[in-house]
């Protein structure tokens, strides 16, 4: 269960429209004409990954469902995945190990149940991806198991080193082929629509990229599956789409958020300019490769007794210590040992990679540095992905389920994913019967914004905001630095705030709105949290606080729904 404790970040701008519903979108967009910009479904899914088209695919049996991505179809955190997927295949391995494991790495704050209901549907979740087309890395006898920091037994199914970039293309084929889904890409919701008395999310405002107009979707069930926020730190792993839009959303719609002060960075993104933090995936240390300082000391064995392949919070430290202790720019990842053809046929996607930016695997270690990749916080959600609002749900990345605790075991997040698309579905598909068509709310109207002259303040606030969440908010936080987050937040806050009252919508403007309102709540969780536990470290309060031990940070914006 999660236990609340009320914090009211922000005041609420709710706003009358001239037809009594309240809309909750920042500064007012004056409210008036109708028109035919209206579109309607059974069930509105906001964001095309592994959990949005897992989704789509099994309502769409029996509902009418609408897709909307922000940008190609495929685009999304999905994509990039490598690793793979947990789920338990080995004969010595079992359930309850997954199970261990995942609480261990979560250190004290997962929800057992939640754990459970998990690991216990990996098996049935990988087997429905294979159903589908997913071509799967086999090995003798069955699925080739490779392992990942945190796991105590090999239990990462895969397709080779680009695991998501096969699950999204074989889920994105299926759903296009469809007649039952309707997919609206280069579509990026704004907000939500909450009507209906108040008590029910209807739909969300929706900003058509190439009409650069904002339309109306409409729906008894919405779901957000619009994954994470790396965007908000300077470094990261994350594609440009994953700017945290849901949280934020469903922050200004009064659900609750919890635990933002859980932001993983992986260990391992590769060291150079120009390769935009390409990802080096863990399963190369679970192959064996090593971390090494300049001078060739490998240094994770003076950390951990799993050394490289302990829980990713304390490699990313470690490798953060060692940076600041010794001045250095990167550290090396050496998996030169290794046969070069094993290397060639296991990572073939990192190895071409990485041979574009001029590093061979097989013959010298690459430079990596740790990058924000995961956002183990969320909009809270029950087993099913229900929301704090009826009419919501929220499953993927975007969720905080009680899955990860304060800290995501490897590959545990694809599979989160598919197992919560299937219960979510179930849900809706049990209450298919009770599913009425809201009435319409006012559609969107910008008569009162105009072109923006300014659009360097939207730039100068994106960079100013990742770089200060990338120094003050990062990987080791202190009490004075994320008091000097917040003070800055605070002003950037009113400035983005004031820029989207008057100017018309881009999708800079959206997401940079959003932003803030993800790294605010990252900012006053972290504050709230006096202890490290996790991923979240601040040299203020360095031990866990038994007292905090179960403790979810929770908050919401302090109205009743
Ligand atoms: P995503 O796949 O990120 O999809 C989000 C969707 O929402 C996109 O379609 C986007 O367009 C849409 N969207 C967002 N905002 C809006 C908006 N305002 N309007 C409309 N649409 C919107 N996890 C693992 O378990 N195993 C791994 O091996 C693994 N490797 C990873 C490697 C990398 C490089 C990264 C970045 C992550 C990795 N992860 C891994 C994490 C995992 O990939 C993600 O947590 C998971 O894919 C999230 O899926 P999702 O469906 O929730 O969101
Ligand atoms: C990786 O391949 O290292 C990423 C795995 C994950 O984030 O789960």
């Amino acid at each position: 269960m999660f236990h609340f404790c009320q914090d009211r970040a922000g005041d609420t701008r709710a706003v009358r429209s001239p037809r009594g519903h309240r809309i909750r979108t920042g500064k007012a967009r004056m409210i008036a004409k109708a028109d035919n910009m209206t579109q309607r479904s059974d069930v509105l899914i906001i964001g095309s990954g592994a959990a949005g088209l897992s989704l789509a695919l099994i309502l769409a049996e029996r509902l009418r469902v609408t897709v909307i991505a922000k940008g190609a179809l495929r685009e999304g955190n999905t994509l990039y995945a490598q690793g793979g997927i947990s789920a338990v295949f080995d004969s010595n391995d079992s359930v309850t190990s997954h199970v261990e494991d995942t609480l261990r790495a979560g250190a004290g704050l997962c929800h057992r149940e939640v754990v459970e209901h998990v690991a216990s549907q990996g098996r049935a979740s990988i087997e429905w991806l294979a159903s589908l087309g997913v071509p799967f890395t086999l090995g003798e006898g069955g699925f080739h198991l490779t392992r990942e920091g945190g796991h105590s037994h090999r239990r990462v199914i895969h397709a080779e080193d680009a695991t998501g970039r096969a699950v999204e293309l074989t889920l994105e084929e299926k759903v296009r082929r469809h007649p039952g889904i309707m997919l609206h890409e280069f579509h990026v919701a704004v907000d939500l629509i909450t009507g209906d008395g108040e008590e029910r999310c209807i739909g969300a405002y929706v900003y058509d990229r190439s009409g650069r107009r904002v339309e109306t979707f409409l729906a008894p069930v919405t779901v957000l599956a619009t994954g994470g926020s790396g965007k908000v730190y300077l470094y990261t792993s994350n594609p440009d789409v994953a700017t945290g839009d849901g949280i934020a959303m469903a922050w200004r719609a009064g659900c609750r958020i919890a635990n933002m002060e859980f932001f993983q960075f992986h260990p391992t993104c590769l060291f150079h300019p120009q390769a935009k933090s390409f990802l080096i995936s863990e399963a190369l240390r679970g192959e064996g490769a090593v971390l090494r300082l300049p001078d060739g000391e490998r240094f994770m064995p003076r950390f951990h007794e799993q050394a490289e392949l302990a829980p990713r919070d304390i490699v990313a430290r470690a490798i953060d210590h060692e940076m600041k202790r010794l001045g250095i720019d990167c550290v090396y990842l050496d998996i030169t040992h290794r046969p070069p053809e094993f290397i060639r046929d296991h990572f073939p996607t990192i190895f071409q990679r990485c041979l574009e930016f001029g590093f061979d695997l097989t013959r010298e270690p690459i430079p990596v540095v740790p990058a924000a990749h995961y956002q183990c916080g969320g909009v809270v959600t029950d087993l099913t992905g229900a929301t704090s609002l009826a009419g919501l749900y929220a499953i993927g990345e975007v969720a905080c389920t009680g899955l990860h605790g304060a800290n995501r075991m490897a590959s545990n997040s694809l599979l989160e994913c598919l197992v919560f698309a299937r219960g979510c579905a179930t849900d809706i598909l049990r209450r298919s019967a009770e599913l009425e068509q809201p009435g319409n709310p006012p559609p969107w109207d910008e008569s009162r914004v105009t072109d923006s002259d300014e659009e360097v303040v939207v730039a100068h606030d994106w960079d100013e905001l990742r770089r200060m969440m990338w120094d003050y908010v990062g990987i080791v936080r202190s009490d004075s630095r994320l008091e000097r987050a917040l003070r800055r937040v605070e002003v950037l806050s009113q400035e983005v705030d004031d820029y989207y009252a008057r100017f018309r919508l881009t999708q800079d403007l959206i997401e940079l709105r959003n932003l803030v309102v993800v790294a605010e709540l990252i900012i006053r969780s972290a504050m709230r949290r006096k202890e490290s536990r996790g991923l979240h470290y601040n040299v203020d309060h360095p031990e866990p606080d038994p007292a905090w031990e179960g403790v979810d940070t929770v908050l919401w914006r302090g109205e009743a729904h």
